[in-house]
């Protein structure tokens, strides 16, 4: 049976990562053998992209340049790992994927139907995340929790206002595809009221099940 794809989505700063390592300690508890990743990045090429994109010294390039970098990075991680972990029945925890790209890149019209059509173009239907989780949080409450770790790459320093259209980007993704998303509005809770939140929204809490 093919594994589970599922995305953590999240302004920088809302506790992703903290939250996808929980998750994965979860599936593998059981017996799910989950793999973790993040994007971009993970294999050779795409932390080479990793290395380019995040580079808080680079200048700025139009947005439609990052997007297809940030595709490149996808394609690659899509068909050397992701693809092949699913068909060997495991489940896959991806930290980012499309909608961080409709988030950071697609903030105009015109730019979200650049990404969806690069979407449609390196995502086929069978390698589409099963779910989206979306951890919410204010711009202003997000970045203060950045700014606590070491260097902020240059998204986060392109400050409150961007970080903003950010969340409202995700805000409407989860609106759009609320079939397969789960929004978490996280402000106020401790990672483990989170963690249980998203345990939930998957079906995998044992008192849930119990
Ligand atoms: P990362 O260090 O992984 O951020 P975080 O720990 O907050 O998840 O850096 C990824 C950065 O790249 C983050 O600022 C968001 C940005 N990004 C995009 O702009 N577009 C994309 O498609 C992806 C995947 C990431």
């Amino acid at each position: 049976m093919r594994g589970r794809f599922l995305v953590l989505e999240g302004p920088d700063g809302c506790g992703k990562s903290t939250q996808a390592g929980r998750l994965v300690a979860r599936l593998a508890a059981a017996g799910r053998r989950p793999l973790h990743l993040r994007e971009p990045g993970t294999t050779p090429v795409g932390e080479r992209l990793r290395g380019l994109l995040l580079d808080p010294g680079r200048e700025r390039w139009d947005p439609r340049t990052e997007a297809l970098l940030f595709f490149a990075a996808r394609s690659e991680l899509l068909r050397a790992v992701v693809a092949p972990a699913l068909a060997e029945g495991r489940d896959v925890v991806c930290e980012r994927f499309t909608p961080s790209t409709l988030a950071y890149q697609g903030q105009t019209p015109e730019l979200e139907a650049f990404v969806l059509a690069l979407d449609a173009l390196v995502v086929p239907p069978e390698l589409q995340p099963d779910r989206v989780i979306v951890l919410d949080l204010a711009a202003r409450e997000a970045l203060g929790r950045a700014g606590d770790r070491s260097a902020a790459d240059g998204f986060e320093a392109r400050g409150t206002a961007f970080q903003e259209r950010v969340r409202n980007g995700y805000r409407r993704y989860a609106e759009v595809r609320a079939d397969h998303t789960l929004l978490i509005p996280v402000a106020g809770l401790d990672p483990d009221q989170v963690e249980q939140r998203i345990a939930a929204g998957l079906g995998l809490d044992p008192e849930a099940e119990a």
